[in-house]
């Protein structure tokens, strides 16, 4: 899980490089390095660290050129260290390679080359793309050395397995890059004569938003402003562009400290966005039609991290609204158990990114079992939404922030509208029923604006619980889900311990890990379930818990009597509270990682897109 990004056009790549790196440190950052093909010669630069210590480096050695590849890393074969960091070279120096995904028969090619006399400098399995580009290229028969590079390259692709995109540049072919998708992403960017290769498009956009989104097995050829895409039989391809409507200001922090906190307030509008497109035709978006609709006998719903308890949401208001069985699965579990066959089964696949390996992975999977795919995504042109059937979008802009915030709230947005349309599509909701449902989802938008005024209530909280050892997250029925994600959001960015449960569960056991003083959060709206956690706040209290209730205006009074602390979020329909619930817990997160000084935006040992198993 690494970013490429390359440029090659009429000024100096250098910047392009190191600017489109930092956009694409969400992906990886333990190394990243650079080349730059000056005089005919490459000059590769690399650091260990986040992308500020190739730039300083970089200074150093100032390299001056018109072509040029960059690479961040996040390491899967080899340690973090400059020699393991891209870009990697061929024996000669003269061709240099950036790679994101894993070559799985690295290994024996490795052996292979090594036999030939090939020496490696590194243990990643990226430096034996190079070593067989250099093989192959004294075995390919061109007209030229640009052809006899893309030969090569065309040869090496067949010889190589796994998921992958790379990058290529070769001192004998200025002027040319060339680029290889095999399910791992990488976007084309044209600009005025020049263009750009990258993993993400916030790499490039502030040069360009006409970008190429390449198919599996195609290689891209960039010279200058001139692209040419060549299909997996190696035809060219009339290849169509798109205008990204996402301008560089959204895709940067406009002014917060940090893309988290920018991405907690846009959800209002990730919201209204997102059910815009929903305002149409509901079910011709999903690409189902309403006998399809009809005929769903069971639904399964596939997904990692965050978006795994957008499912498990998912589940309660699947059932509630359309009557329709659904399990929720870890995508990592689910290609591993024995599903049974049925027909009429719907597998919904949620991904920000849509390049999450375990969730490609077991929608692969429930394609082979011949069942109906959709996906509820963000990301335009992602490998899961070229898998799926179908594919309903979040639009909530690029989410840069490591922790996943307002694509949650949309996520979670989206299952909603699927539910109620099923629902009406199968007769288990009425018209009067839908409208109703469908006004108070209109709403949504608007009380998440009030919801977002919390920010300095939490921020005020954070002050007292901060240096806690561990938290404390309860909640039932359709909360319970959001007391899951409260704890996975701190953990994540504050690195504190903290835990989720149903509420009803604590009695079996974690209740014995309260302690005096110990923060417990309890998502408790003046519900149908409110009553039975108004006693388990007293279970807590009587245990010492410093009890948090985070409550709707009607349930304030009755909380104050059994909690330390009230957070009111405003009211909304019973199903629809957690998509509010779930943003105090997110402020928690936010603030108590500040002030523990934790680097938010990159926690340690994460990346956004996780695009390996
Ligand atoms: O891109 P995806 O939604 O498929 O990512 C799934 C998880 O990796 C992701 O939600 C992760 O848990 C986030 N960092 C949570 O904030």
């Amino acid at each position: 899980m690494c970013g490429i990004i390359g440029y090659v056009g009429k000024n100096n790549s250098v910047s392009y490089i190191i600017d489109g790196l930092k956009k694409l440190e969400y992906r990886g950052y333990d190394s990243a390095g650079i080349s730059i093909l000056q005089e005919g010669k490459l000059v590769t630069v690399r650091a260990v660290g986040k992308v500020a210590e190739l730039e300083r480096a970089a200074l150093q050695v100032n390299p001056v050129g018109t072509t040029g590849l960059g690479h961040t890393r996040w390491a899967t074969h080899g340690k973090p260290s400059e020699e393991n960091s891209h870009p990697h070279t061929d024996c000669s120096g003269e061709l240099v390679v950036v790679h994101n995904g894993i070559i799985e028969n690295y290994l024996t090619l490795r052996t292979q080359l090594e036999s030939l006399g090939h020496k490696f400098k590194s243990e990643t399995d990226t430096e034996v793309i190079a070593h067989l580009i250099e093989e192959n290229l004294k075995h390919v028969r061109a007209a030229n050395e640009e052809e006899k590079l893309i030969k090569a390259v065309q040869k090496t692709n067949k010889e190589i397995s796994g998921a992958f995109a790379y990058g290529v540049m070769w001192a004998h072919a200025p002027g040319l890059l060339v680029g290889v998708k095999n399910q791992s992403p990488l976007v084309v960017g044209i600009g005025k004569k020049e263009s750009f290769l990258a993993s993400d498009v916030p790499a490039f956009l502030q040069h360009t938003n006409k970008v190429i989104f390449l198919d599996e097995g195609e290689v891209a050829l960039l010279r200058g402003g001139q692209v040419t895409v060549l299909d997996k039989t190696g035809q060219v391809k009339k290849a169509k562009s798109v205008r990204i409507s996402w301008d560089q200001k959204t895709a940067e922090k406009g002014g917060y400290d940090h893309f988290m906190l920018k991405e907690i307030y846009e959800q209002p509008q990730a919201i209204e966005d997102t059910l815009r497109t929903a305002r149409a035709d509901f079910g011709k978006i999903l690409g189902l039609d309403t006998s399809t609709l009809r005929g769903l006998k069971d639904i399964h719903i596939i997904a990692c991290g965050t978006a795994y308890h957008a499912g498990l949401v998912g589940k309660y208001y699947i059932e509630q609204f359309a009557g329709i069985p659904v399990s929720v699965d870890l995508a990592s579990e689910y290609k591993y158990r024995t599903v049974p066959h049925m027909k009429g089964t719907l597998a919904i696949a949620i991904s920000q990114s849509g390049e999450t390996a375990d969730t490609i992975g077991a929608i692969k999977k429930a394609k082979s079992l011949g069942f109906r795919t959709l996906a509820i995504c963000n990301v335009l042109g992602s490998t899961l939404t070229r898998l799926c059937d179908s594919t309903f979008f979040t639009h909530c802009g690029p989410e840069i922030s490591v922790a996943s915030t307002k694509a949650f709230t949309s996520q979670i947005t989206s299952m909603y509208m699927l539910a109620i349309t099923l629902g009406l599509a199968n007769g288990n909701v009425s018209k009067a029923a839908f409208d109703k449902l469908h006004r108070e989802l209109m709403r949504l938008s608007k009380a998440m604006s009030e919801t977002v005024k919390l920010e300095y209530t939490v921020r005020h909280l954070t002050r007292k619980i901060y240096k806690a050892d561990r938290f404390i997250f309860l909640g039932r029925h359709v909360n319970f889900p959001i007391a899951l994600e409260g704890a996975l959001k701190l953990k994540e960015v504050s690195y504190r311990s903290a835990e989720g449960f149903a509420a009803g569960e604590i009695k079996h056991g974690p209740i014995s890990i309260i302690d005096k003083g110990t923060p417990v959060f309890m998502l408790m709206p003046h519900d149908s379930v409110f009553e039975k956690m108004l006693s388990a706040c007293q279970e807590c209290r009587a245990r010492g818990a410093f009890v948090v209730a985070i409550t709707t205006p009607d349930g304030v009074a009755q909380a104050k009597r059994v909690a330390d602390m009230i957070i009111p979020v405003p009211q909304a329909s019973e199903f629809l509270q957690p998509v509010l619930n779930v943003v105090p817990l997110q402020f928690l997160a936010y603030w108590i990682a500040k002030r523990l000084g934790c680097d938010i935006d990159q926690p340690r040992n994460l990346a956004k897109s996780v695009t390996v198993e």
